[in-house]
């Protein structure tokens, strides 16, 4: 299979790179395959500080990882504390801008004060080690200080994306055995107050055993507090007292420490089921390659200035916000709003404002701007940029090679990045100095990552075949557990192909070695770069009273990959569509998030389902993406549905 055109790094880039050329990668690569226990257990040394080092690298007993056993060690420390006897100290670890406009520059030195305080604060309500903590707030400084100060405490958080319902919330908080919630009044997006303290009220209407709700003021605007559970985070604040000096912070408020294997957090992410996955990430392993990994794939260096526009409320803000570049001692920039408000050059306008040099986003997000013009971009001084990032969905190579030519200037070379929530850290990407770039494709997999492609037999391909992307061996940034299932664990990752991980995505390898991902091959949707399952969407349909029966599909969407698209059937009665297909759409941001909210809902008499009443959503999938059903339909029951569903107008 020919390819398109590749984009080897230039001698400049190279130069500079801290992997520097292709024999540079290989021969890493190459280490790390001959002897990954050795090779992690190097890195770890050198990388992390630890309070007392470990005595064993790995402990493999599949699927069940143990990384780095005996030592002990904080991510908090890491992140934050290690970095305040350097240089770093005085350097900005967050640069944030507020959606109105507002800024925060935050020291290392800062960020350790305000982080110990806001530990104390949990401690002083009675929080410790082994506690699970939810965080449901918006994209202001105070979310990863909320993480960090749990992380110093050793208190397991787990972060709700800001646009999950009150429902979605209360899963979570109730599957996670929650005591405490950190929240905000609110956060600003386009110009308006997202409010989140509502939504928590409604979520622990069913969570009696919710003790505290700590509260951060944003917006201002009034919210009732109830009495004996909510605190204000300014309140509890100003009872510590008068601010202490760093080093008598650091002593009032150590860092806990912990084993290497002690949970760091808990993200809930979509499955095949209707019910989301807990997946749960531990300290040491996991630290290991998010800062590692910093340095290979955006070629960090001290006097960057690196920006990932994600949300923190998924996984790329949780390793590519916080973890990773404050463990490597980076310059982190962080943004409340949206890319387009107050207009299409928001990114622009600070990637020129703090002279940002990294800059790491989404297709999705890509390809909404090229749709605004080159004049946003063009308008603004990029100079300043070094590496383009893109994660969360494959990039088309045109919306790639937009990015190269108007942002880039085609002198920054793009780190197409591929992982999921469950890898932690990323898995397959350039490294910038030393990987040659082909538009479209994630490349190479990283030092450590054995990666392949088997059929449905899990029988192992060769190249230019497509199949089932799966990872060989252990890495240290691997989900360990599904909170509370193991047996889901085992199920879903690691049946397939026993002692190998199973991602979900369908990929092939060319003869360069290079990966490309095709997405995914279960019911797994992949909307704006979200996961979503399609039995997430049905299961909340199927919860209003008009609807009997419900099937999901994603269908192509040109800004944001894949839009949900809902089949409906309804119970007996005299439905106006219009006004009901509104409403469905209303209940499912109401159920799980306006992010999920069905693009398109079609009403039908009837779904196709096999003899045996199973769904057949490939048939549905074929309709929404080609308009007409190729496949084989022998096993369907009722052959007149799938002529009718395929002949139906589209709606506008
Ligand atoms: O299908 C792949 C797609 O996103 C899925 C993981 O989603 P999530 O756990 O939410 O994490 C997103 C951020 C890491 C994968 O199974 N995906 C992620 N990155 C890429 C990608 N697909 C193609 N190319 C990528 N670079």
């Amino acid at each position: 299979m020919s390819d398109p055109k590749t984009y080897p790094p230039s001698a400049d880039f190279v130069e500079r790179a801290n992997l520097q050329g292709l024999d540079a990668y290989r021969e890493l690569y190459e280490q790390a395959k001959a002897d990954p226990e050795r090779f992690w257990g190097d890195l770890a040394l050198n990388e992390l500080t630890w309070f007392r080092p470990f005595s064993k690298t790995l402990e493999w007993d599949p699927p069940f990882a143990k990384w780095f056993t005996g030592g002990t060690i904080n991510a908090c420390y890491n992140c934050i504390d290690r970095h305040l006897k350097t240089d770093r100290r005085t350097k900005p670890a967050l640069i944030w801008e507020g959606e109105p406009g507002d800024q925060r520059v935050i020291t290392y030195e800062e960020l350790h004060r305000l982080v110990a305080r806001f530990a104390t604060v949990l401690k002083g309500l009675g929080y410790r080690k082994g506690d699970r903590a939810v965080i449901y707030m918006p994209m202001i400084p105070e979310l990863p200080i909320a993480m960090l100060a749990c992380a110093r405490l050793g208190i397991v958080h787990s972060v709700v994306f800001g646009g999950f319902s009150a429902e979605a919330l209360k899963a979570r908080i109730q599957d996670l055995d929650a005591w405490v919630v950190i929240t905000a009044d609110g956060g600003w997006r386009r110009g308006k107050e997202v409010r989140l303290k509502g939504a928590v009220d409604e979520a622990l209407e069913d969570c009696p055993y919710v003790r505290h709700v700590v509260v951060y003021k944003r917006t201002g605007s009034g919210i009732p507090m109830k009495e004996g559970r909510d605190v204000w985070w300014h309140e509890q604040d100003d009872e510590l007292g008068a601010i202490p000096q760093v080093e008598e912070d650091a002593e009032a408020c150590p860092a806990e420490e912990l084993d290497s294997e002690h949970p760091l957090y808990v993200l809930y992410t979509s499955g095949t089921t209707g019910k989301p996955k807990g997946i749960l990430h531990t300290t040491a392993g996991y630290l290991l390659e998010t800062s590692v990994s910093m340095k290979w794939v955006f070629d960090l260096h001290e006097d960057d200035v690196y920006w990932c526009t994600a949300d923190i409320g998924w996984v790329t803000g949780h390793s590519y916000i916080v973890y990773g570049p404050l463990a490597a001692g980076a310059t982190s920039v962080m943004y409340e709003g949206a890319p387009d408000y107050p207009a299409f050059d928001r990114f622009w306008q600070i990637v020129e404002k703090y002279r940002v040099s990294i800059f790491y986003t989404s297709p999705t997000a890509i390809r909404a701007l090229i749709r605004q013009g080159d004049q946003w971009p063009n308008a603004h001084d990029l100079s300043s940029l070094r590496v383009l990032g893109s994660v969360g969905e494959p990039i088309n190579p045109a919306a790639w090679e937009w990015y190269y030519r108007v942002i880039g200037k085609e002198r920054c070379p793009i780190v197409d990045t591929w992982w999921q929530t469950e890898t932690g850290a990323i898995m397959i990407s350039a490294a910038p100095g030393a990987v040659a770039l082909k538009p479209g494709s994630a490349t190479l997999p990283l030092p450590g990552i054995v990666v392949d492609i088997v059929d449905a037999d899990g029988q192992i391909l060769g190249n230019n075949r497509e199949g089932y992307l799966i990872i060989r061996k252990p890495w240290p940034s691997m989900v360990r557990n599904i909170w509370g299932d193991p047996k889901r664990f085992q199920e879903q990752y690691w049946s397939r192909v026993p002692g190998s991980y199973f991602t979900g995505d369908a990929a092939r390898r060319d003869d360069d070695g290079y990966y490309w991902i095709l997405g995914r091959v279960d019911d797994v949707m992949n909307v704006s770069g979200h996961r979503l399952s399609t039995m997430e969407v049905e299961s909340a349909l199927v919860h209003h009273p008009a609807v009997a029966e419900a099937a999901v599909v994603a269908k192509p969407h040109e800004i944001t990959g894949q839009a949900v698209c809902a089949f409906v059937t309804c119970k007996k009665g005299d439905w106006n569509h219009d006004a009901l297909g509104q409403e469905l759409r209303q209940w499912v941001a109401h159920e799980i998030g306006p992010f999920a909210r069905p693009e398109e809902i079609r009403f039908t008499d009837a779904l196709p389902k096999t003899r045996s009443g199973k769904i057949m959503r490939r048939l549905l999938r074929e309709i929404v993406t080609t308009h007409a059903v190729t496949g084989d339909v022998t096993t369907l029951e009722d052959l007149t549905v799938v002529s009718k569903l395929a002949s139906q107008q589209e709606p506008e």
